[in-house]
């Protein structure tokens, strides 16, 4: 992992301080609502979709500053999908990030209206962005809208839902993972790209096919992570999945089958970087990082 490390640092801090700068509370009235909200964004979580978002973009060569929107959207998105995902009525889960989760910290209607809010400013932050052209924006509002929606995170939770205690084949279990995961993931390589105002149809479908197999792999190692990690080291609780009768990779192809799958998923994503040649380092590093991260 070649200087990995301090990217990781690097990108974790660059992104810390822009969300920390813009989640300032404009009222007195909205005190608990906005503290729910740093909460949930500032808890110390890898920040693997910025730092994906900011890797693509400079696999253009573009590196600098208005980037940070982008990268600082995606996280909005992933932060308010955690705290539904926790929720009594969801996961029903207590730890997140080795804290209480938002609504065991706050309450539940504070939790929910945290991730509401969260939301709605991550597409008011991208549809405001002036560094970019019109078009450009648009085109980040509608890729990001549909990542997070029905088509993609919401439906596959509501397929992960839907799914508990019965049994999936794995073609369906693959198609859950990739929305519910992958197309989150998927969006924030396409938002650094398209950040970059400089990708061309072939480099985006390139990108497309790495964020496709780094998203499924992500889900993945996620699954691993709940039966061989602990707690500690985790953050969240481990075994959920299995107290709470999850489909997972492991449950359905053993924890080598799905170690196995995770792998050459990183191999098909990393191929697929091919014509972006030395530019494409950062992206290469997150794929091997996304399946042997040990949380
Ligand atoms: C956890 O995501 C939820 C999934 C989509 C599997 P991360 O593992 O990226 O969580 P944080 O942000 O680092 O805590
Ligand atoms: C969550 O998947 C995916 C989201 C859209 C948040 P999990 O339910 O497996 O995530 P963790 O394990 O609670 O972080
Ligand atoms: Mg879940
Ligand atoms: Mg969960
Ligand atoms: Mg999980």
């Amino acid at each position: 992992m070649n200087g990995l490390e301090q990217y990781l640092k690097a990108c974790q801090t660059r992104i810390d301080s822009y969300l920390e700068q813009q989640l300032g509370n404009p009222s007195a009235k909205l005190e608990r609502l906005y503290a729910a909200m740093r909460y949930s964004v500032t808890g110390g979580g890898k920040r693997i979709r910025p730092i994906l978002t900011y890797a693509s973009c400079e696999a253009f060569g573009v590196g600098d500053t208005p980037v940070d929107v982008a990268a600082a959207a995606v996280e909005l998105i992933h932060a308010y999908s955690l705290i539904h995902d926790d929720l009594p009525a969801m996961d029903d889960d207590d730890l997140r990030r080795g804290r209480p989760t938002c609504h065991r910290a706050f309450d539940e209607a504070t939790a929910i209206l945290a991730g509401d809010a969260l939301q709605a400013l991550a597409f008011e932050w991208i549809s405001q962005a002036s560094s970019w052209q019109a078009e450009t924006r648009l085109r980040m509002t509608s890729l990001l809208a549909r990542a997070a929606g029905p088509q993609g995170m919401v439906g596959g939770q509501a397929i992960d839902l839907g799914a508990v205690g019965g049994l999936l084949d794995q073609d369906s279990l693959q198609d859950m993972h990739q929305r519910k995961t992958g197309a989150l993931i998927r969006a924030s390589v396409q938002l650094g790209a398209l950040a970059s105002e400089r990708a061309d149809a072939g480099q985006l479908a390139a990108l497309e096919q790495y964020a496709d197999c780094i998203g499924l792999a992500f889900q993945v190692q996620d699954d691993i992570l709940d039966v061989e990690a602990d707690t500690s080291v985790l953050g969240k609780q481990q075994g959920a999945d299995l107290a709470r009768g999850k489909p997972t990779y492991p449950s359905m192809l053993g924890l080598d089958g799905a170690h196995r799958l995770a792998d050459s998923l990183c191999e098909q994503a990393i191929a697929a970087l091919q014509p972006f040649g030395n530019d494409a380092q950062r992206l290469r590093q997150m794929a091997r990082y996304i399946v042997q991260r040990p949380f």
